[in-house]
């Protein structure tokens, strides 16, 4: 998979769910299979809302919410298939392999979006897209994109 989005982190201020579900339909048109996003921010930060506006890109129209219980939503795109996978409930990297992780973050012909993904601190592809949402007040969240690692709100722990 190739560069998406510039080395630097991206940094947007949404003050809305629907600003935030804009970014993550924009973010969509970057995509390609194999891409794997990975989604870091507390309960309620936005996750879903983002992962819904990157469904919305891809063209699937049905309800998108937290697949918390079953762990992973497929999904039909216009072009890709699309995993929407929670790992909330999954406690180590050993749970999620014993899931089946691999082989949808191995698939091609899919984007996998990931809640909680520091659950995987070994198994994302190098490329993988991290998205940050930190809520900055009750409806705005500052949402930094950056490909290749997590960004960090505290410069020292970049390297
Ligand atoms: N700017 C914003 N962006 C995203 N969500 C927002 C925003 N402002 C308020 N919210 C609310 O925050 C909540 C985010 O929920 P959700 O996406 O399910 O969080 P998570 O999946 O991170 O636990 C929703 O109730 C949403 O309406
Ligand atoms: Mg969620």
């Amino acid at each position: 998979m190739s560069i998406l989005i510039p080395e630097a982190p991206i940094v947007s201020l949404c003050g809305s769910p629907e600003e935030t579900e804009a970014l993550g339909t924009q973010l969509a048109a970057k995509l390609q299979g194999g891409s794997v996003i990975a989604l870091h921010g507390d309960l309620g930060a936005g996750k879903t809302v983002i992962a819904r506006g990157i469904a919305r890109g891809l063209g699937i129209q049905s309800a998108v919410t937290s697949p918390t219980f079953t762990v992973v939503q497929e999904y039909l795109g216009n072009v890709w298939t699309l995993y929407h996978i929670d790992l909330y409930r999954l406690s180590s990297e050993d749970d999620a392999i014993a899931f089946g992780i691999e082989d949808f973050l191995a698939d091609r012909s899919a984007i996998t979006i990931l809640e909680w993904a520091e659950r995987l601190p070994t198994l994302l592809p190098a490329e993988t897209v991290h998205i940050t949402l930190e809520r900055v007040r009750e409806t705005e969240r500052r949402i930094t994109q950056q490909q290749g690692r997590p960004a960090s709100s505290k410069p020292s722990e970049q390297q």
